[in-house]
């Protein structure tokens, strides 16, 4: 039967976090549009896209979030230097930080999901992993489910993170792990509806 695009049971929210350049955009647009790009520009600010898909006899509308995985960083710094030029007072970091603080909670806030992702040719992604998921916790609820992916997995020769370091951290940290490739477009979808599937 015809179903229109807001006819849904359930409307949930699912945040994509991680380093920036480890590809949460390409993900969300590969799962989303089926669509990928090469040359993609870093996220500025927060932007979403959303799909529906069926789960059991539900169907279920994911509204999935993205935002920029360095730009609180990068923003800090550059007050940093602002003030060290003398053009701004030392009180604008405040506000800025404190600015950000209030993006990030609304960001995480009615997340039911979150893709926690790191690039597997870049150790310093899955070093980071840990910072995201305290991160995370911090602004969720406890019973989120968790997907850790290791995305370009298309990159075999230059891997820097084993499948066997990143499952142990799954385990450890009781989070769901797959690896995907948004560019050859293996198991984007698998992630995304397993992440929807547990939420149920
Ligand atoms: P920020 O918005 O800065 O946080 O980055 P992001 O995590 O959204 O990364 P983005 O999706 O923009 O991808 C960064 C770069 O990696 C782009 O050049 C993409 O084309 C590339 N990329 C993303 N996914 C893959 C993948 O699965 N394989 C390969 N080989 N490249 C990828
Ligand atoms: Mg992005």
């Amino acid at each position: 039967a015809y179903r229109s695009d807001d006819d849904y049971d359930y409307l949930v929210k699912v945040v994509l976090i991680g380093d920036s350049g480890v590809g949460k955009s390409n993900l969300l647009s590969r799962f989303t549009r089926n669509e990928f790009n090469l040359e993609s520009k870093s996220t500025i600010g927060v932007e979403f896209a959303t799909r529906s898909i069926r789960v059991e006899d539900k169907v279920v509308r994911a509204q999935i979030w993205d935002t920029a995985g360095q730009e609180r960083f990068d923003s800090i710094l550059l007050h940093i230097l602002m003030i060290w030029k003398n053009r701004t007072p030392l009180i604008s970091l405040f506000v800025a930080s404190n600015r950000y603080r209030a993006i990030t909670s609304a960001y995480y806030r009615g997340a039911v999901g979150a893709l926690l992702v790191y690039d597997v040719t870049r150790h310093t992604t899955f070093e980071a992993v840990e910072r995201w998921l305290k991160e995370l916790r911090d602004h969720t609820d406890s019973n989120i489910v968790i997907m850790l992916v290791g995305n370009k997995a298309d990159l075999r020769h230059l891997r820097a993170v084993t499948v066997d370091d990143a499952k142990a951290f799954a385990e450890r940290e009781n989070t769901f792990f797959m690896e995907t490739s948004a560019l050859e477009s293996m198991n984007v979808e698998n992630a995304f509806t397993e992440v929807l599937t547990q939420i149920y």
